[in-house]
């Protein structure tokens, strides 16, 4: 029973091959765009074979002997359509088994998340491919908010446009260590997975968890979007980087990112999410 990873050279997709290697001693094959970057996956036994989403004629025969594959969604926001569909048609035309995904939690009923468009649809695709399908809609990354602690400790300030809102993250070790026992299993199970943090926090949680870390003092500024907006750009934050935090922001003052649907994370993986208070090193604090 031959499991494989696409996206394998990433942060999530190592984190998934490092985790199948604690569950299980079957062959694993890392799916990776460049196979020169993996050569240390190779060296731990991991067969690694070249898979580019942009390149459909190769992915069929990439995944030949391949029964459980795990799609890391792509990093291109906006080319991930066709890139999913050329992997979907692959995996169908290899003959694989059980198809997992990774989604974005609550992809469905998501509406101001500029990333759930491209999830929302792949899941349509998978829906209609007739493959065994587990959909992994991951919250947020943790790790997401890295930028904010760091920005937070130089300046002492959070700047948020995200109000009381509360997000519910978790960090990539517990996602991929969910993708591993959902891949591993004896008899892998098809269905949707909403897989989140155990506890939400706000950005006055964050300010107060990296104050008492730091010893220095971490407050909030909340403003509204527009003068987010104005922040940003006076201080030349380039302007994908000020859509993707106003964005954020706006999902999280909208609950988007608030659902914590305790438990299922959790439960999967056998042992409580990290807290926000264990992931300030993930944040550099
Ligand atoms: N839940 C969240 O908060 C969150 C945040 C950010 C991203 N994401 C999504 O989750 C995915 C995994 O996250 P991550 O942190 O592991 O991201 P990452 O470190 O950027 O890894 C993405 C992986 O996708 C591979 N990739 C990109 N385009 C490809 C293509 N055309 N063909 C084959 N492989 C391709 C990259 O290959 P190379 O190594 O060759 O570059 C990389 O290994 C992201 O791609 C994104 O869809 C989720």
């Amino acid at each position: 029973m031959t499991i494989a990873i696409t996206g394998a050279n990433g942060h999530l997709g190592r984190l998934v091959l490092a985790a199948l290697k604690e569950r299980t001693e079957q062959p694993l094959v890392a799916l990776v765009r460049d196979p020169a970057k993996a050569s240390d996956l190779a060296e731990q036994g991991i067969e690694v074979r070249a898979f580019d989403y942009d390149q459909p004629e190769i992915l069929a025969s990439a995944l030949e002997g391949v029964d459980r594959l795990l799609l890391i969604s792509g990093s291109a926001v906006g080319q991930r359509i066709p890139q999913h569909t050329a992997v979907i048609n692959a995996a169908k035309a290899a003959g694989v088994t059980f198809f997992a995904y990774t989604s974005l939690l609550h992809a469905d009923a998501a509406k101001i998340s500029f990333v759930a468009p491209e999830h929302q649809e792949t899941e349509k695709l998978l829906a209609a491919s007739g493959l065994s399908v587990a959909l992994l809609r991951n919250t947020w990354y943790t790790e997401n908010f890295a930028g904010t602690a760091e920005q937070a400790l130089a300046t002492g300030t959070i700047l948020s446009s995200a109000g009381e809102g509360r997000v519910n993250p978790a960090t990539r070790q517990d996602l991929a260590e969910a993708a591993a026992v959902i891949l591993a299993a004896e008899s892998p199970e098809p269905g949707t997975y909403e897989l989140s943090g155990d506890e939400s926090w706000t950005y006055a949680d964050l300010a107060a968890a990296l104050t008492e870390k730091s010893g220095k003092q971490v407050s909030v500024q909340n403003v509204s979007k527009d003068e987010h907006a104005k922040i940003l750009t006076a201080a030349s934050t380039p302007e994908g980087f000020v859509g993707f935090l106003l964005n954020t922001d706006e999902a999280i003052a909208d609950g988007e990112y608030g659902d914590t649907n305790p438990g299922v994370l959790s439960k999967l993986i056998g042992h409580p999410t990290a807290t926000l208070k264990e992931s300030l090193p993930l944040l550099g604090a």
